[in-house]
């Protein structure tokens, strides 16, 4: 099967089969980085622009780690850093970047939509690497890889994802992503953080956390995104822990073989106790680290290498 996506914008616009593709070329992407030798030329000559809005750790440096292990020239862009702050709009921004001549444009922006927006406008592929509430797609890709690494397969498998849904990207794209995989998704969270309507994306919810964990095999706590909360959402971050947080008495409640995991960055000590998020049943950094290859595996797929990279 060949790849015929240009752009990666959200979880909706990706099959079952085009899914599979990305997690199996992750798979062989992620052997590169454990090499003595972290590089491999499939994309020389290649030009990707990390455009990122908003703040981020994971998602730019896994993606210029991505583009430089594949011999890829990348550039970063921030907000804060480019013509924007003296008024220029974001079409025009992308524009005059088109000007230059890049293959691949990664995009983080608090509008949902603008990367959307962006494919309809510029000629290099787009990827989304969040925009708004919206979408978070690579994020759902490299938690799918890493459930799939650890469980053999994400069918049939039952996924708790506990916090704060509504302000969530990564819950929508794992509520998507997940559910066209063939897993079971319970969602638990205050009733102020569960948006209107989330069954119609063929998951269920509960307001009683112990409900959603005590048979599932994936319990995937959320960051309260107070930067994106317009009013106080719960009384305090203590009685918010108390309710809603994963600690080890919580855990002794759940499967024997449970895996927790986090997108990051953690509040430790309000959704997750730091004995978790550091435990043996957490897979957070495991996630981090196959963020590379995922982002790698995209930036393969949408820049259309040529060479074999398992071998060149
Ligand atoms: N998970 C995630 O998107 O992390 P960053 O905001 O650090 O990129």
């Amino acid at each position: 099967m060949q790849f015929q996506k240009k752009n990666i914008l959200d979880m909706e616009s990706l099959s079952v089969d085009e899914i599979s593709m990305i997690l199996d070329t992750a798979d062989r992407m992620k052997e590169i980085s454990q090499r003595p030798v972290k590089k491999v030329p499939t994309l020389r000559g290649k030009t990707v622009v990390l455009f990122f809005y908003e703040p981020s750790t994971r998602t730019r440096t896994s993606f210029d780690i991505a583009a430089k292990r594949l011999s890829a020239d990348s550039l970063s862009i921030s907000a804060s850093t480019s013509s924007m702050v003296k008024g220029e709009t974001l079409i025009d921004t992308a524009r005059n970047l088109e000007a230059m001549n890049p293959d691949v444009i990664v995009i983080r922006h608090p509008s949902a939509g603008a990367p959307h927006m962006l494919a309809r406008t510029v000629s290099p592929s787009i990827i989304n690497a969040g925009d708004g509430m919206h979408a978070h797609p690579t994020q759902s890709l490299l938690d799918l890889m890493t459930v799939r690494e650890n469980k053999g397969e994400v069918k049939g498998l039952r996924v708790a994802i506990i916090g704060d849904i509504s302000h969530s990207r990564v819950a929508r794209s794992n509520c998507i992503g997940f559910t066209k995989m063939g897993a079971e998704v319970i969602l638990a969270g205050p009733q102020t953080m569960i948006p209107k309507g989330i069954e119609t994306l063929g998951v269920s919810f509960t307001l009683n956390m112990e409900d959603a964990i005590y048979d599932s095999d994936v319990i995937m706590m959320l960051r309260i995104q107070k930067e994106r909360q317009k009013s106080f959402l719960f009384p305090s971050e203590r009685e918010y822990a108390k309710v809603y947080g994963l600690t080890r008495k919580r855990l002794e409640s759940t499967k024997d073989d449970v895996l927790i995991m986090h997108p990051g960055p953690i509040n430790r000590g309000v959704e997750i106790a730091p004995d978790v998020a550091d435990g043996p049943y957490s897979i957070i950094l495991n996630q981090v680290t196959n963020g590379v290859a995922v982002r790698m595996a995209l930036l393969y797929l949408v820049a259309g290498g040529t060479r074999n990279a398992d071998t060149d």
